[in-house]
């Protein structure tokens, strides 16, 4: 294999840099050329992609974001828009891929190896939901993210004695809201994976109110069915359910925009390479993720359409230490 493309697709995850880097220097490394292509696949179907030297790829690691931008690009769902991406990409004599991205963007790996181009993805996604990897490139940054805010809205809560709810990205996912809520000392985690009702959440808060707390923390999941807004409408109903006063943070964008931590630029950095050992090595549809600490391979086909279920130990961890 003389020349491979790279790209980075769906929502930025910082750590995305890392894993380019790694890319392009494990493959020169190897003999190989590398194009990195801007945007993600509309710039496969728009045909921009250029060469990437080693110093090209230079002091980009510890910055957040992707030096090679992103998109999500509903024109790469239609067998039309996927033929002109590989139909470019052959043109440049590119003979295989890396994706750098999450769930949408592996499904769209998945398509493109179906039709005969070699694609290897790499495990990118603040959301943490993607099987084939125990954790994705980002997620540590953002739950850091969410937990310097609750450390900051925890000072607050105290001063004022209130009760914070704290809602943080995922998508259909807890997994940054159970782990920012256990590290950040929440009193109530809410999560789609373990839905509970505002009543509930409101006898929680109340709990801890009259156990003698004189401050709260709620931490939710922007995907579960009782998001921010559909608590704060239901407390709005009763301001006295829960005991506290309460105020409402929604973090959204905040939390992908970080510098990334080590963890981060460590796993881009494994998960980079190891995309590229997965083609050296001649294989194909598969995704580089980390498991039990090693990279490894697996099929696209085990994980497109799944989400990866969340340790509900972890949930009743945070219950417990809660009390
Ligand atoms: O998948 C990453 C993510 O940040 C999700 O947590 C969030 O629901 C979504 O992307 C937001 O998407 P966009 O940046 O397109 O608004």
């Amino acid at each position: 294999m003389k020349r491979i493309a790279v790209l980075t697709s769906g929502g930025d995850a910082p750590g995305m840099n890392a894993a380019i880097r790694a890319v392009t220097r494990t493959a020169i490394d190897g003999g190989m050329d590398v194009m990195g292509v801007h945007e993600g696949y509309q710039g496969l179907i728009a045909d921009d992609m250029a060469f990437l030297a080693r110093r090209d790829v230079g002091g980009i690691m510890q910055a957040g974001g992707t030096m090679l931008g992103s998109a999500r690009c509903p024109e790469f769902e239609t067998l039309a828009g996927r033929e002109v991406a590989v139909r470019n990409m052959e043109q440049h004599g590119v003979e295989a891929l890396v994706v750098i991205g999450g769930n949408g963007s592996q499904t769209g790996s998945y398509v493109l190896s179906q039709m005969g181009f070699p694609v290897v993805g790499v495990a990118s996604t603040i959301d943490n939901d993607l099987e084939g990897s125990d954790v994705t490139i980002g997620v540590d940054s953002a739950i850091n993210v969410a937990l310097e805010a609750i450390d900051r809205l925890k000072v607050t809560a105290e001063s004022h004695r209130r009760a914070f709810l704290v809602e943080v990205m995922g998508r259909h996912c807890g997994y940054v809201a159970l782990m920012a809520g256990i590290a950040g000392g929440a009193e109530v985690v809410v999560i789609p994976e373990q839905e509970v009702s505002p009543e509930n959440v409101a006898q929680q808060l109340r709990a801890a109110y009259d156990r003698g707390k004189q401050h709260a923390m709620v931490v939710v999941a922007e995907g579960a069915k009782n998001n921010a807004e559909r608590l704060v409408e239901h407390f709005q109903t009763d301001p006295e359910a829960t005991g506290f006063r309460l105020r409402v943070t929604i973090l959204g964008h905040v939390q992908r925009g970080a510098n990334p931590t080590a963890a981060d630029r460590l796993l881009g950095t494994r998960l980079g390479e190891g995309a590229v050992r997965a083609l050296q090595a001649g294989q194909t549809g598969v995704l580089a993720g980390l498991r039990g600490n090693r990279v490894v391979t697996t099929p696209l086909e085990e994980i497109v359409g799944r989400q990866k279920p969340i340790d509900l130990e972890l949930f009743e961890l945070a219950s417990i230490m809660a009390r």
